[in-house]
């Protein structure tokens, strides 16, 4: 913890949360019990990054694909995001947090759907840090979807071709008031991006860990906190031109 500096925390972690299967695997268990295991994690690394004072934490928890698992483990993933909501909406309330969604969260059950617009909704004035999470999410679809409202919005508004900036796009985005993720942290040794805040990322730093989503503990968070603080970010210019600090 003594080893991160306070004036360089990154303003907003992104995680794909990878490796359930196998930690469930390896531990010759089912794989339901990699997710529920990889849930204690989340509950460790949301409290991490509270204490730590990030302003914005998003989990890829049900990417679009996810649909296509097998019924029983869709079924086990809703189960457990049911259980979260319930157990932790105290806590979030008590720490200041703020949850907020971006995906097509409507395609889930009524029950979830229900329990997300309360947590939401019993949030919505925390300040202290604003937890996201991609559900039914896949980037790709959410450019698509921005990209299909902007058509919409040009029958009613004089929307002319060269108005659509990026400032502009990004505001059709699900991610409309969240700034870009600093950091992008994904586990279990898979180096993709998969059709996660592909808009959002175009600068973000990226960290990459064998360490399976279920075993990732708070000092791998710092760990991956310190290793951020250590690069320097040039968007493109080079490192003359960057203000000192
Ligand atoms: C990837 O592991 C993980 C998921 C598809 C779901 C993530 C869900 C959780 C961590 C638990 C519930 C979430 C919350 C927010 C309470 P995988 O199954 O793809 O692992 P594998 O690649 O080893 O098979």
């Amino acid at each position: 913890m003594h080893r991160i500096i306070k004036e360089k925390l990154p303003r907003h972690i992104a995680v794909i949360m990878d490796g359930n299967g196998r930690w469930a695997k390896k531990n010759m268990l089912k794989r339901g019990m990699g997710h529920e295991k990889g849930a204690e994690s989340v509950r460790t690394v949301v409290k991490t990054c509270r204490e730590l004072g990030i302003p914005y934490l998003t989990l890829y928890a049900f990417s679009v694909e996810n649909w296509q698992r097998p019924k029983n483990e869709v079924r086990a993933l809703i189960s457990l995001l049911e259980t979260y909501l319930r157990t932790e909406l105290g806590a979030m309330k008590e720490t200041g947090i703020r949850l907020f969604t971006i995906g097509d969260a409507d395609s889930f059950p009524k029950t979830l759907m229900d329990l997300l617009s309360r947590a939401k909704e019993e949030t919505s004035e925390n300040s202290g840090m604003v937890l996201t999470l991609a559900l039914s999410y896949g980037g790709r679809d959410e450019i698509i979807r921005a990209v299909n409202n902007i058509l919409r919005d040009s029958k009613s508004s004089n929307i002319g071709e060269k108005m659509i900036t990026k400032d502009f796009f990004s505001h059709y985005l699900y991610t409309a008031n969240i700034p870009d993720p600093d950091l992008l942290i994904r586990t279990s040794g898979e180096y993709r991006l998969s059709n996660f805040l592909l808009w959002q990322m175009a600068y973000t730093e990226l960290y990459f860990t064998d360490t399976l989503w279920p075993d990732f503990s708070r000092d791998d968070m710092i760990e991956a906190i310190v290793d951020y603080q250590r690069r320097e970010r040039r968007f493109g210019l080079i490192s003359d031109q960057l203000p000192k600090d």
